[in-house]
């Protein structure tokens, strides 16, 4: 006997138990979707490396630390995607889409990978919805995405989640603020973590995000960006929280947010929720103004997010919210006796194309057995076919929520079945 193989460390398998919870979530998100007008875009689960190194950020932990890369067989280095906002830049220069109009909307729900450490709220491979806006410098663009993120968790039921928001400025005025946070840290450059004393000198921004307690209380009191923003993106991030009381979204301004990705310009949020331990963040996501020309194509800027569907479903069960119901057949064939079985492969036939859900019995045992299969499955009703039954072409039909059995010709069977199941 061969050892067992599992699954790797940091993935899941989603068994049918849960997966229609999946199903139920992915396509209420659809539908917000759908009301916004953003349509699906899929692009494939692998890139080549460069597109994350650059689009990301070379000095970003994703590109440092947590790539899946892999040469492939023609010496290519190729690289699973750990967010989708590349992939989607990339495929908007790939195919000119700015000519298709000036506003491209672009929606998706799928796979992503990091190699993080795993641990609760964080996998290997995990799925995110997520929306990207390209073409549009306008702050209502931002207000618009950061909208339609919390229709979504509205629209799931899901309350008291907090709404973060910041402004990272451009490339005119965060040099400036860099500045003033490495002379704000300058005398205790050598007491933050070692990652931080690399971040002070590639990009100190980073400092304000890192979890070490010791470096939180060292950069308590450094100076926000907001005093250092310029005066286009101060009107830019004033427009967007104007744009966010109108629609009665509340949120809160934390200076301290700085997002995981290089990629960002002005506005940066996170949503996170007080259910989810360390790992706070359902959502997160920005403006990225730059991204488009840093990655061969025009000066076009871009907005989107990108949520955690584990984090969410994490959250919803946790909250005891609805996640859809579990599937169960509509009608569990019980057959008895050698000739029965064909006759139900095409009962079930005929009920299976005019929409009913059948399940029939696939192992041969006894009709207690069968009986306690479509108890087990939930089924509404035992349609039950043996010798006596196949002889008088009338099925015997019984309601398992309520009990009552009646005798139903083979060729009555759907009529029957439907009109019971619009009363029920
Ligand atoms: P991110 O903050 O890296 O942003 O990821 C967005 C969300 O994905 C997180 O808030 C979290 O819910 C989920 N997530 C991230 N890593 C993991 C993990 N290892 N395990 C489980 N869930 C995880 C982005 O990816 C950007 N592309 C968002 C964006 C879109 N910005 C602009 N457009």
């Amino acid at each position: 006997m061969g050892k067992k193989i599992q699954t790797p460390r940091g993935t899941k398998d989603t068994l049918p138990e849960e997966s229609y919870q999946w199903l139920y979530l992915e396509n209420e998100i659809r539908k917000i979707f759908d009301r916004f007008n953003f349509l699906e875009i899929r692009t494939p689960v692998f890139e080549e490396t460069e597109l994350f190194a650059r689009g990301v950020g070379e000095t970003t932990d994703i590109v440092q630390k947590e790539m899946y890369t892999f040469e492939d067989r023609g010496g290519k280095s190729m690289t699973l995607r750990p967010e989708m906002t590349a992939s989607v830049v990339r495929a908007y220069i790939q195919h000119s889409l700015w000519n298709k109009g000036s506003v491209q909307k672009f929606s998706y729900i799928s796979p992503m990978f990091r190699q993080e450490r795993p641990q609760q709220g964080r996998l290997r491979q995990f799925h995110q919805f997520g929306v990207e806006v390209l073409g549009s410098p306008n702050p209502i663009a931002d207000v618009e995405v950061i909208a339609l993120a919390m229709e979504i968790f509205s629209h799931l039921g899901l309350t008291g989640l907090t709404l973060k928001i910041n402004s990272v400025g451009c490339p005119k005025c965060r040099p400036k603020y860099k500045e003033a946070l490495r002379d704000a840290l300058r005398g205790v450059k050598d007491q933050l973590c070692s990652d931080c004393q690399v971040r002070y000198d590639t990009n100190p921004l980073r400092i304000l995000d890192c979890k070490n307690p010791t470096c939180r209380e060292l950069t308590r009191d450094v100076p926000g960006i907001e005093e250092y923003l310029c005066e286009e993106c101060r009107t830019h991030f004033d427009q967007v929280k104007a744009g966010l009381d109108a629609l009665s979204i509340s949120y809160e301004v934390d200076k301290r947010l700085v997002r995981g990705l290089d990629y960002y310009t002005r506005t940066a949020f996170e949503i996170v929720s007080t259910e989810l331990g360390s790992q706070d963040a359902v959502c997160g996501g920005g403006r990225y103004d730059r991204l488009v020309a840093e990655l061969g194509g025009p000066d076009l800027p871009g907005v989107g997010f990108a949520a955690g569907m584990e984090r969410l479903l994490a959250i919803m069960k946790k909250k005891g919210l609805f996640l859809g119901n579990p599937p169960h057949p509509d009608v569990y064939f019980v057959s008895l006796g050698e000739n029965a079985g064909i006759s139900v492969l095409r009962l079930a036939q005929t009920l299976r194309r005019q929409g009913v859900t059948c399940e029939l019995n696939l192992s041969g045992k006894s009709l207690k057995a069968q009986m306690r299969e479509a108890n087990r499955l939930n089924a509404t009703f035992a349609v039950i076919i043996g010798e006596d039954e196949l002889a008088n072409e009338r099925a015997q039909v019984k309601n398992l929520q309520n009990g009552q059995q009646e005798s139903v010709p083979f060729d009555q069977l759907f009529l029957f079945i439907q009109e019971a199941l619009n009363e029920s």
